[in-house]
């Protein structure tokens, strides 16, 4: 049976991320013990982010290709493209990123702050397109490929958040044996996960990590897609192929795969007033920061959740900050009064 240590990894974080308490957001919520795992601070790799972790995983067989061309693909303000351009500057490799209009939002800086203009920093060819919100293999992915070939060169594609490269859950499921290790080291159980989805591979990767562990917890996907069936089906498939390469030996129940709806609002990327309380709640009680596209939108979730009872007054939450503050740059409009 195959385990997760089988595979082999290409180190890419500082270790183990930081896990503490937010107290003052527990407090105002008068409910559950929150804390967070901060994916936001866990690499030294341009601002790192949970995509590191899966390319943790994915750096092995990029190396073993003999690639010397990284192309993936996401929208303008993609986290994930970011991290791919800083992984090839740190291996010395190039990077072509299809950069995709997945988000209809008017800010005149868009295409030139946070994300993209860190990309460019790095040295990746970005390329603009004016496709919209769409994670499957894309011809513009496609072409992009071929045209590193054309010119001589030797590709590897990671396609959008790593989440259909068939590695790309073995990130969250290795998240999941630290979760498990930082818990002994705290004296705390978390019983309850709060995580964003939207390609899935996070909260795959951490439902088959912790589908093999002997104390049973709660992981609550919040999508923040809104296309609730795509992100269930992406979620439920990669969890089941990541169980098999981690050696699961079972198949993963349906209850183990848990994505609710209910805060990402009408579209991808666009913030709702849900969003914005979430950031600004989080901002002034404990000034962590969240972003507009994601971790907003997971908080209020969360906040819901425990405001509600939904999840008990006596469990101990952890919520998986995944990072992403650098596309705030692109909402800067929002915040003008703070
Ligand atoms: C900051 C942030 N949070 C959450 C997610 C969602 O993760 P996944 O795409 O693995 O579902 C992403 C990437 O898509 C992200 O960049």
């Amino acid at each position: 049976m195959p385990r997760l240590s089988d595979h082999p990894r290409y180190p890419l974080t500082f270790g183990p991320s930081p896990v503490h308490p937010l107290p003052r957001l527990s407090a105002e919520l008068g409910g559950a013990q929150v804390w967070a795992k901060r994916e936001d601070v866990n690499s030294g790799l341009a601002y790192g982010g949970n995509k590191l972790r899966k390319l943790e995983y994915i750096v092995p067989d990029v190396l073993a290709s003999g690639a010397d061309t990284l192309v993936s693909i996401g929208g303008v303000q993609s986290n994930h493209t970011r991290q791919v351009a800083a992984v090839a500057a740190h291996l010395g490799l190039d990077a072509v990123l299809v950069q995709e209009r997945w988000v209809d939002w008017p800010d005149v800086v868009n295409d030139r702050v946070g994300n993209i203009l860190l990309s460019r920093v790095m040295g990746a060819e970005v390329r603009l397109d004016p496709s919209g919100f769409g994670i499957g293999i894309k011809d513009s992915y496609e072409r992009a490929l071929e045209d590193v070939r054309a010119r001589g060169g030797v590709p590897y594609g990671i396609p959008a958040g790593a989440s259909e490269h068939p590695l790309g859950g073995l990130g969250f499921a290795g998240w999941a044996e630290e979760v498990q290790r930082q818990e002994e080291q705290l004296g705390v159980f978390f019983d309850t996960v709060v995580v964003c989805s939207v390609t899935g591979s996070t909260h795959a990767g951490m439902v088959a990590g912790f589908a093999g562990q002997d104390r049973p917890r709660r992981v609550l996907g919040i999508d923040a897609s809104a296309r609730i069936d795509a992100t269930r089906e992406q979620v439920g498939r990669i969890a089941r192929h990541t169980a098999e390469l981690v050696g699961l030996g079972r198949d993963l129940r349906d209850d183990e795969v848990t994505v609710l709806e209910g805060w990402a609002g009408e579209e991808y990327g666009i913030p709702v007033q849900s969003t914005l309380d979430a950031i600004r709640l989080v901002g002034r009680l404990e000034g962590v920061i969240l972003d507009t596209v994601y971790e907003g939108k997971s908080m209020a979730g969360l906040v819901d959740l425990v405001r509600s009872g939904e999840i008990p007054r006596d469990s101990t939450v952890l919520y998986a900050h995944l990072g992403g503050q650098q596309s705030l740059n692109a909402y800067s409009a929002l915040f003008t009064d703070g």
